[in-house]
């Protein structure tokens, strides 16, 4: 066609400013591939699933589903992982070895078990937020070895449970145990053995004050006592916040920090896998 005169060719009788436009017939290959493409593509709705119905869409004579397709995957993921799993359920957590294949698990698990379950509170990169302690520090409110975290998590703290680690820091001030003027002495105190500017009068009453209110819990030197879960005083890591008017808060309304106690929401091989994983995460022991 190409080698036909322009003027033979029919035109379509449209002509804008005098430009007509030609009626040339389209090429023969295109207009084959184009039936070929609407035949396919009836063949493939039939084949595959493809028109919504009221419910669902047509199922298709393959028979193909991709839910069906994600679900055999799933399964055959549990079934690989199925030994290990098992494995990991059953272990004791201070004797998974770092570089066995069930610590490998235990550390991917774990961290997806972080993820979905835990990063709420204590942040997706496990650094804690106030209230909520930085699990990747050495500094341990309830003991940072692996089956004193492998507790925590499973039974939690301060929550219903009958195994929860529990313990309670008295309201000095709004149960009026300590008198206003000893409450600002003992924060004085807190101050100084952290190492932050204090009135040191204030501060060497408030040691006499620590001595009978507060050492039966943090300690003698307020260093903490994980067997209560008193935070250690003495260093520059807050959970609730270390300045003066936190600390007075602290000590006037007391502070009752809640985990729930993840044993009753997670398997066990889920439980060993996020212990392990947070042992792992640096602040260990
Ligand atoms: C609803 C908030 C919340 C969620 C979710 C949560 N935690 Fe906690 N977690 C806390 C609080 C609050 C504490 C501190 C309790 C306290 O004051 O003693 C804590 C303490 C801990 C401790 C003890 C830290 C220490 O210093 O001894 C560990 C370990 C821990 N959580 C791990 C986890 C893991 C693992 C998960 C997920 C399975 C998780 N937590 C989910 C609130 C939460
Ligand atoms: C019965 C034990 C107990 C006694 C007594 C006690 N505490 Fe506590 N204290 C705790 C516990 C447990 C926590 C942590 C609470 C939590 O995690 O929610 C805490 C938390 C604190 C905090 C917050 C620390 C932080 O990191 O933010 C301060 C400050 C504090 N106590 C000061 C004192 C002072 C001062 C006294 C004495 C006047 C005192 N405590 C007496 C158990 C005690």
């Amino acid at each position: 066609m190409s080698n036909q005169d322009k003027n033979q060719v029919e035109t379509t009788g449209h002509s804008w400013d005098g430009i007509e436009e030609y009626n040339n017939p389209l090429p023969r290959w295109w207009l084959w591939t184009f039936y070929l493409t609407i035949i396919w593509g009836i063949g493939y709705t039939i084949a595959y699933p493809a028109w919504p119905l009221a419910k669902q869409a047509t199922a298709g004579l393959l028979g193909y589903s991709t839910r069906a397709e994600v679900v055999e995957k799933i399964a055959s993921f549990e079934e690989m992982n199925a030994a290990v799993e098992a494995e990991l359920a059953a272990a004791d957590v201070t004797e998974v070895a770092v570089g066995t294949d069930v610590h490998n698990y235990a550390i991917n698990a774990g961290a997806a078990v972080f993820r979905a379950n835990c990063s709420q509170c204590h942040g997706s990169g496990a650094a804690g937020n106030v209230g909520y302690p930085n699990l990747l520090d050495n500094d341990w409110l309830w003991g940072g070895t692996v089956d004193e975290i492998a507790y925590t998590i499973q039974h939690g703290v301060r929550n219903e449970t009958d195994d929860s680690r529990y313990s309670e820091m008295p309201k000095f001030g709004a149960d009026e145990l300590l008198e206003d003027e000893q409450i600002t002495q003992v924060v004085e105190h807190v101050l100084a053995i952290s190492g932050q500017e204090h009135d040191a009068a204030l501060a060497a009453e408030g040691a006499v004050v620590f001595e009978e209110n507060c050492a039966a819990c943090h300690g003698e030197d307020g260093t903490g006592d994980i067997y209560q879960g008193a935070p250690d005083l003495a260093d520059a890591i807050w959970l609730y916040g270390g300045d003066r008017e936190t600390i007075t808060d602290s000590v006037y309304n007391a502070r009752f920090g809640v985990m729930p106690a993840w044993g009753e929401r997670l398997s066990q091989a889920e439980v060993n896998a996020a212990a392990l994983y947070v042992h792992n995460l640096g602040g260990g022991e």
